[in-house]
């Protein structure tokens, strides 16, 4: 299915994205930050605008599979590429197993943080170079903040659920 979205109709330019496997073309400002783009064109909501300023990690999405933050990211950089957002981890009405893991910890609070911090979550357990151990994981999601301290609970989501994918090579003591 092609979607196409119109905004700025001056000077607008063109992008076609893979869109939580949609192709989808939006037709944007040159100077579009993608986190708008998604939220107020897209209605893709689920990716939360924080600082706005690439330092809460409200807005983490995936570009070609890497955790990006969306805020500090040009629509029209994405041209051609694959985004997945939270609203696309779900598969066949199935929570993707971090989304999962975040329930059964009860890993948040007011929740604003939770989309961009189990995007990161995803993208790092998809890495298996990085190490799963407490001290690296706390380092790799440092860039995602909670404001309402959840961080326990986060950790002890996320090492499950590298458990569960992973087996027992990741670590256990979070
Ligand atoms: S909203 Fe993008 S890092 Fe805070
Ligand atoms: S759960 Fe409220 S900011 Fe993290």
């Amino acid at each position: 299915m092609m979607e196409t979205t119109e905004h700025s109709p001056e000077a607008a330019v063109s992008v076609h994205l893979t869109l939580n496997g949609v192709p989808v073309t939006a037709e944007v400002s040159p100077n579009a930050i993608l986190l708008d783009v998604l939220r107020e064109q897209l209605g893709l909501t689920g990716t939360k605008k924080g600082c706005d300023h690439g330092q809460c990690g409200a807005c983490t999405v995936h570009v070609e599979g890497r955790a990006m933050n969306a805020c500090l990211r040009l629509a029209v950089m994405c041209e051609g590429q694959a985004i997945t957002t939270i609203e696309g981890l779900a598969e066949g009405g199935r929570l993707h197993p971090v989304q999962q893991a975040f329930l059964d910890h009860d890993a948040f609070q007011c929740g604003y943080c939770s989309p961009g911090q189990i995007m990161s979550a995803v993208a790092l357990l998809e890495d298996r170079r990085v190490p799963g151990d407490v001290t690296t994981v706390r380092e790799a999601m440092s860039g995602n903040l909670c404001r309402c301290g959840a961080y326990q609970n986060i950790l002890a989501a996320i090492q499950d659920a590298r458990l569960r994918r992973h087996g027992q090579e990741g670590g256990d003591d979070a």
